[in-house]
């Protein structure tokens, strides 16, 4: 098999219900090494739910999802399933970083802070290695002047890019992106765009759940429309947003162009 075709993400039948309201339905998504899937639809289609299944902020209820080949949060044995540890379950997620429509930096650390948290806590790497890292992330992400700035002495742009440099630096397998530029101004959304892009260009996986279609046409590999808790459909990146084949997505892809 080739390296491009390993699956990262294997969402197979997955469901997710809060109370009665079912939010997931049978979702099948793919994500191989490498690839940056575009996650596209209305409000409340199930596309943050999705991510949070991933990274295990939430449970599914049915069907399955590997990362990495392993089930997410189970293990089975003998056709049963079992919960993992709090300690597999940590290590499973520490496999994802994720970047939020918030930027959730610790308010009371500086931007080196921020980033270093999790290498040199969570990590246990020391505090000049985690820092050389930490340095290369900022510079990754233009802000490498900014490193001893707090949050609040940043814009939202910038603090968002140093949420991607505190993800990367856990060295993450898969980057799972939640509307990241959508609380932003709109002249700032380009640069946290331009982070994006050159970490698509660098090889990392991406699910990158957007309203930004000009991303999603041409940095998304794939792209997956999801409306009320479904996949509607799914391609590759250009052909999908140029000419959709479900009409569902057509109307989508037109009032979204309005705005
Ligand atoms: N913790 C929760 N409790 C109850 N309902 C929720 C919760 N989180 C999300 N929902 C509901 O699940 C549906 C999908 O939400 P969400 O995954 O946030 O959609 P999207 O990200 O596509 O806007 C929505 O109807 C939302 O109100
Ligand atoms: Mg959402």
């Amino acid at each position: 098999m080739s390296l491009a075709a390993l699956p990262v993400i294997e969402a197979r039948a997955l469901g997710k219900s809060f109370n009665q309201l079912l939010v997931l339905k049978d979702i099948d998504i793919t994500v191989n090494k490498g690839e940056v899937v575009c996650i596209i639809g209305p409000s409340g289609s199930g596309k943050t739910t999705f991510l949070r299944c991933i990274n295990q902020l939430e449970t599914f209820d049915s069907g399955s999802l590997r990362l990495d080949g392993e089930l997410v949060g189970y293990r089975e044995a003998g056709g049963a399933l079992y919960r993992l540890s709090e300690k597999d379950i940590a290590r499973q997620r520490r496999k994802t970083g994720m970047v939020f429509q918030r930027f959730n930096l610790f308010p009371h650390m500086t931007a080196l802070q921020n980033v270093i948290e999790g290498p040199t806590r969570v990590l246990r790497q020391d505090v000049a290695q985690a820092t050389a890292t930490a340095m290369q992330l900022l510079e990754s992400v233009g802000l490498a002047n900014k490193a001893d700035a707090y949050p609040s002495e940043l814009s939202g742009g910038q603090q968002q890019r140093v949420a991607i440099a505190r993800a990367l630096a856990m060295k993450p397998d898969l980057m799972l992106f939640d509307e990241p530029t959508s609380a932003l101004d709109p002249e700032l959304v380009g640069e946290v765009l331009h982070v994006m892009r050159d970490l698509a260009a660098q090889g990392m996986t991406m699910v990158v759940v957007t309203h930004e279609m000009g991303f999603a046409r041409d940095v998304g590999d794939r792209v997956v429309f999801m409306d009320k808790g479904s996949v509607i459909e799914t391609g590759p990146a250009k052909e999908m947003m140029t000419n959709p084949r479900e009409e569902r997505t057509r109307s989508f892809l037109k009032m979204v162009a309005r705005d």
